[in-house]
């Protein structure tokens, strides 16, 4: 009787240890690209400008929704049926009296790990065409690990 549990609890084990053994996965994703902004204004002005821009982007972006910390959006364009989802945060710097962005563009869909920078231009084209860039204290952080691809990226 001893044996018997001994073994089917080896048996057990050894299924659970096969159930963990990673399956190959098609080198497919959810592409995505997280920036930072930093601006000397506050959070308020930064996230008027961004919703502004948002509306004024319609059909290709649509706002979701908007809370005091952060902007929900939704990216689509012939390019990308399935769509891109946006996430943008707002913090107040408290010492310099700024603001910190955090955005997020990440794709709805499967695809390369290698978007062909299309979620850093996501968020890039709104900071872009919404004046931002031309705010006082303005500085974009991003790298490869946050944003692959966005060196390679050629925003329209
Ligand atoms: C935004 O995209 C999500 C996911 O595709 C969708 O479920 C939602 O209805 C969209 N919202 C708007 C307002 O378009």
């Amino acid at each position: 009787m001893k044996t018997l549990l001994l073994a089917s609890a080896l048996f057990a084990g050894l299924l659970v240890s096969l159930a963990a053994v990673p399956v190959p996965t098609p080198a497919l994703y959810h592409a995505f690209c997280r920036t930072m902004w930093l601006f000397a204004g506050p959070c308020t002005d930064i996230k008027t400008m961004l919703v502004t821009q948002i509306l004024a982007s319609s059909p290709e972006y649509t706002l979701v929704s908007v809370f005091p910390g952060f902007v929900n959006a939704n990216h689509t364009s012939p390019k990308t049926p399935e769509g891109e989802t946006i996430i943008i945060s707002f913090y107040p710097t408290i010492v310099t009296g700024g603001c910190r962005m955090s955005a997020l563009s990440k794709s709805n869909g499967f695809t390369s790990l290698l978007d062909g920078g299309q979620n850093y231009c996501n968020l890039y084209n709104l900071v872009s065409a919404s004046g931002l860039m031309e705010e006082p204290g303005f500085m974009e952080t991003i790298n490869e690990w946050a944003c692959m691809g966005y060196k390679l990226a050629t925003c329209s």
